[in-house]
Parts: structure tokens; C-alpha cells; sequence
């Protein structure tokens, strides 16, 4: 039916008409921290205050500190942005921080982490919610008891060998080695045998699926696949409608391919092993609900999780102890003395009393947090103990780590190496937050340390280090990936100890 007896004038009043609708919508969704009385920073239809440019795109990752900075210059404990047009709410009161992980945290028990049923690969741990959550963490946690980590130290002693020859060929001068491949290969080494059961001799054979598995995730940041993820993060609803997956082909590939394959061949053989795959494995046979589905997804993760977490921080521990001759000296001390006491093996005890390597690694995680922000969605209406605000149901919460760990209030210096912060084991300092806290935290945190510092012992024990001139006296944050990543290659040279 026609307005007017025009129909071009008919066309223009009824974009006119939307036009005006959206505008004004947008306006009143642009204003919903304003009017809460929360201080907010100017949001940009269509993307909010979410940090995009093409062709190598910003991530949310990184970028979050700005955030921080922002609302921690205004003094108040929390801000608003909007992520497309979602009203989001960032925390920079360490307080207010630890009441929603821990004390309260049924009202926050969910992450906000996009998930699509056509990808069901993405429907894993850290994307799961409610009870379907709270079943999966239960049947996961049993894989990170103590008795699990004393055996999956003997996988990276068993991978030790090999990372010691492959490095032995670039020692004494002959080449600097890129460290990041290095603690790459040992790894995804560790991490295959502990999720799959078998020594994959990355360092020989180059085992080009896992090895590529952990950076592919990370990394292959394509603009076509950074418009994909800037779609699921803006505007999720409107992302899963038309079946866009956050997780890149290459990865999903892998997983569709290579762990249907393995579980077959287990049980097919009647081959036991003592890893992740197993305990798939074994939950089905007794009657736990598990499709293939589920059996990939949950692989997925525990492998990205697994992989580049632990690969990127033994690399940042080495770049600072290359840099600080006098803890490196301490920490191969310290290595020392307890090869001694327990006569050359490396075991769950003797890792344990490696206090001042603990150390450095606490300080490593707090200048550079792997996982660069805590995510939480609000799911029952809350208020903020002692606060005005009132957070409603299905708002989604943003901590932003590394501005938590840069920030003098809590640490003097931020950015001063210096592991005597973390002096008496004391890694419950305010604002410290590398795992997560609460119930919802990195469910694999020791199996991290644990890679961790294994792998700076091996090398550590071996080799003395110091930096390649090609590598620079500061590390340059990326602000295009997610999860921590540099903008520099870390070069480093290595003297061979005769042991
Ligand atoms: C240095 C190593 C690591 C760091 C710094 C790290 C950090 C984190 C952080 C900050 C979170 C979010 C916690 C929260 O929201 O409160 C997390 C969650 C998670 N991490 Fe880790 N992680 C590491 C190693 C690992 C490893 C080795 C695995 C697996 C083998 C893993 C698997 C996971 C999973 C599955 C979750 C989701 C847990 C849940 O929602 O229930 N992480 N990690």
C-alpha cells in the first residue's frame, strides 16, 4: 500500500523511517552506560569501542589495556565499552575483580566465548555453559590430578634427548637460534604424548599437524578469518544465524581428522595409553554420553590450551634469564643442587623445589599474561557489594590482565623484571591473576607450570644464554592476536655446558 502516489517517494520514507529507527536505537543502546552512572568511552557504530583495522586487524587481546588505563585515569573500579552494540562492563578494581571470580561467581559462572553448532569443534571447555559446563570441568579435572603430572613428567624427560641435540647443532657460536621454535618443538612434543600417548620426534620429523596444530591457532590471522572473528565477537547472534565458526579450517581439519582416527585405532588394537585420549576413551566405555563431536572439541582445546600457552612463556622465561645473567646463574644453581639431591632425575618432587625458577616464571606471567583477559557473562541480575551498579543478566564482563599486571598500584616498577616480587612463594598478590580464579580458572595451571619450567630446565641445565644482537632490549606487544604474542622474533645464543 502506497503512502504517497509516488512510489520513489514511498522508497525514500520508508529508508528515511529506518534509518531514523536504527539511529535512534543506536543512540539509546550507545547511552546504557551513561545512564547507569558508569563511566564509558565513546563508542563508533557499527563496532563499538572493539578495535578493528584490516589487513592485519586488532584483536580485542592486548588492546584491553587501553581500556584499563582509561577508566583507572578517571579512579573508578569499572567502565563501560560496547563490543558492537553490546554493553560490556570492564573491571579495574583487583577487589571487585576477586569478588565475581570467587565470592560470587554463580552469578558469573559463564564465559562469553563464542561458540556455533555448525562448528561443533568450538563447543569445548572454555565455551561450554551452565550444567553442561559444570559436567565437563568434573570429568576434565581428573585429568590434572598430582598422580597424572608425576607421569607426564616422564614424557618430557623421555623428550629432553631430543631438544638437547637439536640444539647442540646451533651451540658454541656456530648459529643463534629463534627461540620461539625451539620451545615450540619441545612442546608440542610434551603435549602430544601427554594428549595422545606418542613421541612425536617433532625436532627430527618436523610432525607437521601438531607442530603447525598450536600457531594455526593462534595465528592464522587471514583478513578473511579476522572478519569472520570480528563478526562472532560484535555480533554473535547475527555470526551463528548465517553459521560463520570462530575456529579456522586448518584447525578444524586437524581435529576431524586426526583424533577420530586415533580413538579408532585404540580401540580397535585394544592399545591402552596413559593420556587425554584414554580417559575419552575410558568415560565412553562406561557409559558417559560422549559423541565424536565431543571427543574433538574437548581435544581441541586441551591442545590449543596445552600447546602455545606453555610453548610462548618457557620462550619469554629464557628471553628475561638471557637478559639477566645473575638469575640465570641462580636458576642453574638451584638446578643443580637439586640434580644433585636427586641423583640426575627430574620428577614431580625435585620440580617442586625448584622455588626460585617458580619464581621467575610468576614474574614472566605477570609483565607478559599468555591469556591476556578474563571473560565472565552475568547471568542472574547483581549487585556489585558496596557498589550503586547494578549488573543485569546476560552482560558481558572484560578483565584485562596485562593492565591488572602493568599497573604500579599493584606491582612498582610494572615493568622491571625482578622475580624477588614473588619471593615466599607468595603468587597471591592482588591483581595477579595469570590462571584465572575461582571455578572457572585455567583448569590445567600446574600442568602449565610444569611445561613451563621443564622446558627451562632442559635448556637451562645445558646451556648457558645470552641475546642475539638481532634481538631488541624491549618486547613489543602485538596488538592482532587474542592471546599474548610480539611483534619481535626472539634470537638467542647458546654456549654448550660440559656437564
Ligand atoms: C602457562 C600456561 C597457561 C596459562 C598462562 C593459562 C591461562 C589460562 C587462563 C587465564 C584461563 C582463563 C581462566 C578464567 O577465566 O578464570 C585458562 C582457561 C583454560 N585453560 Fe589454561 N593456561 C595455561 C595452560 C593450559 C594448559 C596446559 C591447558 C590444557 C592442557 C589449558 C587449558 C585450559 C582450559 C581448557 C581452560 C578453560 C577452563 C574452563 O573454562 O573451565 N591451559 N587458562
Amino acid at each position: 500500500m502506497l503512502v504517497t502516489s509516488n512510489i520513489t517517494t514511498d522508497v525514500i520514507i520508508a529508508i528515511s523511517t529506518i534509518a531514523i529507527i536504527i539511529y535512534f536505537y543506536v543512540k539509546h543502546q550507545y547511552s546504557y552506560w551513561k545512564r547507569l552512572g558508569v563511566p564509558q568511552l565513546k563508542p563508533t557504530f557499527p563496532l563499538g569501542n572493539y578495535p578493528f583495522t584490516l589487513p592485519k586487524g586488532l584483536q580485542i587481546g592486548a588492546y584491553t589495556r587501553r581500556y584499563y588505563e582509561a577508566f583507572k585515569k578517571l579512579g573508578a573500579p569499572y567502565g563501560g565499552v560496547y563490543i558492537g552494540l553490546t554493553p560490556t562492563l570492564v573491571i579495574t578494581d583487583a577487589d571487585v575483580a576477586k569478588t565475581i571470580l570467587v565470592n560470587d561467581f554463580n552469578n558469573f559462572t559463564d564465559r562469553n566465548m563464542y561458540s556455533s553448532k555448525h562448528q561443533p569443534v568450538s563447543v569445548n571447555l572454555l565455551s561450554q555453559t551452565g550444567k553442561e559446563w559444570k559436567a565437563a570441568r568434573a570429568k576434565f579435572t581428573s585429568l590434572f590430578t598430582t598422580a597424572k603430572l608425576r607421569s607426564f613428567i616422564n614424557f618430557a624427560a623421555t623428550c629432553k634427548q631430543d631438544l638437547v641435540a637439536y640444539l647442540d647443532e646451533f651451540a658454541d657460536g656456530k648459529k643463534d637460534v629463534a627461540i620461539r621454535r625451539v620451545t615450540g618443538l619441545y612442546v608440542a612434543d610434551v603435549t602430544t604424548m601427554i594428549l595422545f600417548g606418542f613421541h612425536a620426534h617433532n625436532f627430527k620429523s618436523e610432525n607437521k599437524e601438531i607442530n603447525s596444530f598450536g600457531r594455526a591457532v593462534f595465528e592464522s590471522f587471514t583478513p578473511l578469518y579476522q572478519l569472520k572473528l570480528l563478526l562472532t565477537h560484535c555480533y554473535p547472534k547475527l555470526a551463528r544465524f548465517l553459521g560463520v565458526g570462530n575456529v579456522n579450517k586448518e584447525v578444524e581439519d586437524f581435529g576431524n581428522v586426526y583424533i577420530p582416527n586415533a580413538v579408532e585405532y585404540r580401540i580397535k588394537n585394544n592399545i591402552r595409553g596413559i593420556d587425554f585420549l584414554q580417559l575419552l576413551i575410558d568415560a565412553k566405555k562406561a557409559g558417559v554420553e560422549l559423541t565424536m563431536d565431543e571427543m574433538v572439541s574437548q581435544s581441541f582445546i586441551f591442545a590449543a590450551g596445552g600447546l602455545e600457552t606453555s610453548a610462548s612463556t618457557s620462550m619469554v622465561m629464557l628471553y628475561e634469564l638471557a637478559k639477566h645473567k645473575e638469575c640465570q646463574t641462580k636458576v642453574r644453581e638451584e638446578i643443580y643442587r637439586i640434580r644433585e639431591k636427586y641423583e640426575g632425575k627430574t620428577t614431580y618432587d625435585s620440580l617442586m623445589e625448584h622455588t626460585y625458577l617458580q619464581q621467575v616464571l610468576n614474574e614472566v606471567l605477570r609483565i607478559y599474561p599468555f591469556v591476556t583477559n578474563l571473560y565472565r557473562i552475568c547471568v542472574q541480575d547483581y549487585n556489585i557489594p558496596g557498589r550503586d551498579l547494578v549488573i543485569e543478566k546476560g552482560t558481558p564482563l572484560l578483565i584485562p590482565l596485562v593492565g591488572f599486571h602493568r599497573d604500579p598500584d599493584y606491582f612498582p616498577e610494572p615493568l622491571k623484571f625482578d622475580p624477588s616480587r614473588f619471593d615466599d612463594k607468595n603468587d597471591k598478590q592482588k591483581g595477579y591473576l595469570p590462571f584465572g580464579a575461582g571455578p572457572r580458572n585455567c583448569v590445567a595451571a600446574r600442568l602449565g607450570m610444569i611445561q613451563s619450567n621443564l622446558t627451562v630446565v632442559a635448556v637451562i641445565e645445558n646451556y648457558e644464554i645470552s641475546l642475539s644482537p638481532k634481538t631488541p632490549d624491549t618486547l613489543e606487544m602485538c596488538e592482532n592476536s587474542f592471546t599474548l604474542s610480539f611483534k619481535n622474533e626472539i634470537f638467542l645464543n647458546f654456549k654448550k655446558i660440559q656437564n
